[in-house]
């Protein structure tokens, strides 16, 4: 669990990063604040694009500007949405998640400010990591 001061700065993070949502088509708007190994808190928005494939949910902007930044070990990430109860990330999302996070928190955040927290192990049982592929391949 993420409690106190540093709960609420990810929760304060993830929901001021919703505000930059760029969603003209779904107009449904997602927050995201990861906290990264070293300390630092990184944010991030969903960003669409009119080939709706193309685009990137907020908490894929987060992690990858974490990493980005040197900081590829990541603690916990808020995701902080206007869902009435709780918007859970997406199957992609998890994916990424657990590559840099192998114990990750994940803290969901509703349009109330309530909080749920739960963890990678919960939401991506049995993942495929870099433990499954051969060692040759994890040089780095
Ligand atoms: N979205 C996220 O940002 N995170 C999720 O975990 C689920 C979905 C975004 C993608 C798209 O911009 C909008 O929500 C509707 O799918």
């Amino acid at each position: 669990m993420v409690m106190n001061e540093k709960l609420d700065r990810l929760v304060d993070l993830a929901i001021k990063s919703k505000e930059m949502a760029y969603v003209p088509y779904s107009k449904f708007r997602v927050g995201a604040a990861v906290l990264s190994a070293d300390g630092r808190i990184f944010g991030g928005c969903n960003i669409e694009n009119a080939s709706y494939g193309a685009t990137n949910c907020a908490e894929r902007t987060a992690v990858f500007k974490s990493v980005s930044e040197g900081a590829r070990q990541i603690e916990a990430i808020a995701i902080a949405s206007d869902h009435p109860t709780f918007a859970y990330p997406c199957g992609i999302c998890r994916q990424v998640m657990a590559e840099f996070g192998q114990d990750i928190i994940i803290i969901l955040v509703n349009k109330n400010r309530e909080i749920i927290q739960t963890n990678i192990e919960d939401l991506l049982p049995h993942s495929f990591t870099k433990k499954d592929l051969p060692e040759e391949n994890n040089e780095f």
